[in-house]
């Protein structure tokens, strides 16, 4: 039969003389506190003492209620046997009382207690983002060059994002498509092209600068995000040449994929810079064989280039019969992608952290 010290029924059908009875029925409650399971045991011990020794209505009250209907002569024995009773059952609760606490006192200690044996948990240590590697990466090749870091702001004016780098007010770039516009002639900028501005209208050659950052344009998909990453390079001084541009394009890519790496140049547009080429490196998947990567190219679309227009140089009051430059920008996001084998450019900015500990496993907190 289950334990049940809350129902006073079997108790009921003792005869109330037989005290006797009364307290081996007792004794066989109480063991079932004990092998109660554990956590059980307390409520248990609460039920029984309150069956037993409860002011109102407990077995012991009733007992002692009863005292008038046992006949005059057999009156003090009851009393006494009931008093006996009383005092061995209040002594079992207290002993009782003492061994579950003495339980839940060891349980405690067990539950809180160090293993010293287990195995010890590393803290977690946070990564560099591998865009941030890639753009450390190419801050590093640039210093070697003896350039220096430069920036602008993410909000732009019309001006700097477009019109002093030459666009011709009807160009498709300043199109809705492309361009995030904010009030008043502000928007986000759509390059890192405007900080070429910012740094020759700021200060007079030979400039030799890097300046990297997020630029925004209205496009999104597995190649584009609303958000991405460009670097872009200007050095302005004398007597600088289509070929120093070209030296630089490949110490620079071959420093950042590796020694054997072809750069290859195309004519291209762009407004501010002239000549202008589009940079193709061989594809580092194929090492230039043709692979799907490249659509059996070989080649790889990587970076805009061109010689400063002279018109740009004019518009930040640099003498462009005394003075020249060329200028390249690039997806740092592009370059992340290749160098990791990451398909979807969203993925760099979900924050997906199975991503970013594949990429930098081991990389110590920053
Ligand atoms: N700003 C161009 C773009 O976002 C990239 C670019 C092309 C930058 C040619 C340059 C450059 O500095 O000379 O597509």
């Amino acid at each position: 039969m289950p334990a049940d010290t809350t129902a006073p029924q079997d108790a009921a059908a003792v005869d109330p003389n037989d005290l006797e009875e009364l307290a081996r029925r007792f004794e066989a409650q109480a063991a079932e506190v004990v092998s109660a399971p554990r956590g059980e045991e307390r409520k248990r011990w609460e039920a029984l003492r309150l069956d037993w020794t409860g002011k109102k209505r407990g077995r012991i009250r009733e007992l002692l209620a009863r005292m008038q209907d046992v006949p005059a002569d057999r009156r003090k024995d009851y009393g006494q046997a009931v008093n006996r009773l009383k005092r061995q059952v209040e002594a079992r609760l207290d002993g009782l009382d003492s061994e579950i606490a003495e339980r839940e006192r060891v349980a405690a200690d067990r539950a809180a207690a160090v293993d010293v044996t287990l195995a010890g948990r590393r803290p977690t240590l946070g990564s560099l983002h591998p865009v941030t590697l890639v753009v450390r990466d190419m801050e590093e090749i640039f210093r070697g060059l003896g350039y220096s870091m430069s920036e602008g702001p993410e909000v732009e004016t019309d001006y700097h994002n477009f019109e002093a780098l030459n666009f011709p007010r009807e160009h498709p770039a300043r199109d809705t498509q492309d361009t995030f516009f904010l009030e008043d002639g502000l928007v986000l900028r759509t390059h890192t092209s405007p900080v070429q501005i910012r740094t020759m209208l700021h200060r007079p050659p030979p400039i030799r600068i890097i300046c990297s950052g997020r630029v925004f344009r209205f496009d999104n998909d597995l190649r584009h995000s609303p958000m991405f990453h460009q670097i872009e390079c200007l050095a302005v001084a004398e007597g600088i040449t289509f070929g120093d541009l070209k030296g630089t394009l490949e110490a620079f890519i071959q420093r950042l994929f590796s020694r054997d790496t072809g750069v290859r140049l195309r004519p291209s547009y762009f407004p501010f810079t002239e000549p202008s080429a589009e940079v193709d490196i061989t594809c580092p998947f194929c090492r230039g064989r043709g692979c799907a990567v490249c659509s059996q190219t070989g080649w790889m679309e990587i970076l805009g280039a061109g010689m400063v227009d002279p018109r740009v140089l004019a518009e930040c009051g640099i003498d462009p019969d005394v003075y020249s430059g060329f200028a390249f920008g690039l997806g740092v996001d592009r370059v992340a992608m290749i160098r990791y084998g990451i398909p979807n450019i969203r993925m760099l900015f979900d924050n997906d952290e199975r991503l970013l500990r594949q990429i930098t496993p081991s990389v110590a907190a920053v």
